[in-house]
């Protein structure tokens, strides 16, 4: 199965699953395309450097005018032939519409145990609710943000005297984890949902 993964950032969950394609000749999975709404995204270096194939379409020039932006972005997606669509570190919205054109073979991973702290800043505010555990989801994507059906998820400690910065760092090493599991399974057609600790 062919997969395109969409970052924004750093691209240290894209590394995570390009590398568990790369490195099992066995995997279900190759990846066709790292795409980013940033040119300056670090991930597209790591991918460049793996060799799979990337593509910018920043979302800038479009102003409010999300259809316009995603009439764009998926150009390179259909291009690229992608059976699944990741979204690791994706920072910009999707409509409905969009996802509706992949809905049941797109995945994101969350930095929080969802439902709870759906959105941003989910370190702070499961500090700030003094929660014990906290940890990151993979979820389909459908409409709502963050909100599709689970397919796993890792948990954490929270410590005395997290901060944010402490807490995303924890909850980062077990995204790395988290996501090739499920992606593996997920394109092996396995629903039951994944829990790592
Ligand atoms: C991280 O905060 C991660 O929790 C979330 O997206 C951010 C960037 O991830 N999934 P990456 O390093 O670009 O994959």
């Amino acid at each position: 199965k062919r997969v395109a993964i969409l970052v924004s950032g750093g691209g240290s969950n894209m590394v995570s699953l390009v590398d568990s394609m790369l490195k099992d000749a066995d995997h279900p999975g190759q990846p066709c395309l790292v795409l980013s709404n940033n040119a300056d995204a670090g991930g597209l270096t790591k991918a460049a450097a793996r060799g799979v194939s990337t593509a910018v379409v920043d979302h800038r020039p479009f102003g409010k005018d999300r259809e316009a932006f995603e009439a764009e972005l998926v150009k390179p997606i259909l291009e690229a032939r992608a059976d699944v669509v990741c979204l690791a570190g994706f920072m910009r919205v999707l409509t409905a519409g969009f996802v509706r054109q992949f809905e049941g073979r797109m995945l994101n991973i969350h930095p929080s145990l969802l439902p709870k702290y759906k959105g941003l800043h989910t370190h702070a505010r499961a500090l700030e609710a003094g929660d014990d555990r906290h940890g990151c989801t993979v979820h389909e994507v459908t409409p709502l943000l963050d909100d599709g059906p689970i397919l796993g998820q890792a948990e954490v400690p929270v410590n005395p005297g997290d901060t944010p910065d402490d807490l995303a760092a924890r909850v980062l090493v077990q995204e790395h984890r988290l996501y090739p599991a499920v992606l593996a399974r997920y394109l092996r057609g396995e629903r039951d949902v994944l829990h790592l600790s």
